[in-house]
């Protein structure tokens, strides 16, 4: 079985009947469902022609938005009547996880995230293009909607990035995930489209104004250091092309700073489980070097992800270089041996696979 066919595989084995995928069976704290490593998930199969687990997925989003729409409508009064202090710590919010069952997960954690709300918006859309099931966005208007008008409310407020750290500070990627989910719905919501172009106008300004520094992007407003998920902001955010220079900027200090070998690094200071390498990252610098003309390179990135995988699959990241040594052991005897399998490593895996046409 190529690994192709193996990520299919794990991922359709790790959702559960009620359509999320959970981030890693084994490893404890990922036992549950995030929109984030969900709708990736949900992309690459998509990209894999699975469209009916995509679609699941989207309908489990649809369930979880629904069930908890007292507290979205809840936290949009409170954001509009100015009653909110800026404390992304505090549970008003709605959480970036949940059980299988669309439950809160208890106990402290970086909830209030806002990335996720726009990203399962942006993986919709791509779903409704692959697999032409339009109807989809008609039964799923409600949740859209509700969607669109909490991240409108909230996006100016502190909140945690895609690493789940930095709650006290607006970051540029959680801006660019806001930014493709708004503009993916804004075809579907003729009645909203000027209210939706205006929304991803001042998203785009805020984080062309506040999220760059040096001709490059930066990791949050205030905090200039780069992390290797800006990448998203051209791929697959679209905030800018993937040859602005911006991004070719953006681009090369990641390579600079974050890759080592095939492995690419989360950002600068990372501690946990030492700061290694994350095949997610790895495989979306080779999801933009296809795009930019370097195939080559994007193949031996590839062959690299494949090589790093483990009896049960491909883990989160792998230790070949570490960022800071002193702080692995501290981790695995706090919270044991990194999580693998990783369905977002699976996912995007298949992502970069698609990129460069490999087949099944
Ligand atoms: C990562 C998140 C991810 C979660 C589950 C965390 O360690 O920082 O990006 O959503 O794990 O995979």
């Amino acid at each position: 079985m190529t690994l192709i066919e193996e990520s299919v595989e794990l991922i359709l084995q790790h959702q559960t009947h009620t359509g999320a995928y959970l981030a890693s069976p084994v490893f404890a704290h990922y036992q549950y469902a995030w929109l984030r490593d969900g709708t990736f998930s949900a992309y690459a199969m998509n990209r894999a022609r699975q469209h009916e687990s995509a679609r699941k997925f989207y309908k489990w989003c649809d369930y979880v938005i629904r069930k908890h729409e007292a507290k979205a409508r809840a936290a949009i009064a409170s954001v509009q009547a100015g009653l909110v202090r800026n404390d992304a710590g505090n549970d008003r919010f709605l959480h970036t996880r949940y059980t299988a069952e669309g439950e809160e997960v208890a106990g402290e954690w970086g909830s209030f995230q806002l990335d996720g709300y726009g990203t399962w918006l942006w993986g919709l859309a791509w779903h409704v293009r692959l697999s032409g099931e339009h109807d989809l966005i008609q039964e799923l208007k409600p949740s859209i909607e509700l969607t669109i008008d909490y991240v409108k409310a909230c996006w100016q407020l502190p909140n945690f990035d895609c690493w789940e750290e930095g709650g006290d500070r607006i970051h540029p990627v959680t801006l660019g995930a806001i930014y493709a989910g708004v503009k993916a719905m804004e075809p579907y919501l003729s009645n909203r489209a000027s209210e939706i172009a205006q929304l991803g106008e001042e998203l785009r300004q805020f984080i062309l104004e506040h999220g760059t520094v040096n001709g490059r992007f930066m990791k949050s407003v205030g905090n200039d250091s780069v992390d290797a998920s800006l990448l998203w902001l051209a791929l697959p955010y679209g905030v800018v092309a993937v040859d602005d220079p911006l991004m070719v900027r953006t681009v090369q200090t990641i390579e600079e700073e974050l890759l080592q070998g095939y492995g690419l690094h989360r950002y600068p200071a990372d501690t946990y489980y030492g700061g290694g390498q994350w095949l997610l990252l790895s495989a979306w610098l080779g999801w933009y070097y296809v795009n930019t003309g370097r195939r080559e390179e994007a193949e031996e990135i590839a062959a690299w992800i494949a090589s790093q995988r483990q009896q049960s699959g491909l883990p989160e990241q792998v230790q070949e270089h570490l960022l800071s040594p002193d702080h692995y052991k501290a981790w695995v005897e706090r919270a044991g041996q990194p999580a693998v399998p990783l369905l977002w490593s699976h996912a995007m895996f298949l992502v970069l696979a698609a990129e460069l046409g490999y087949k099944h």
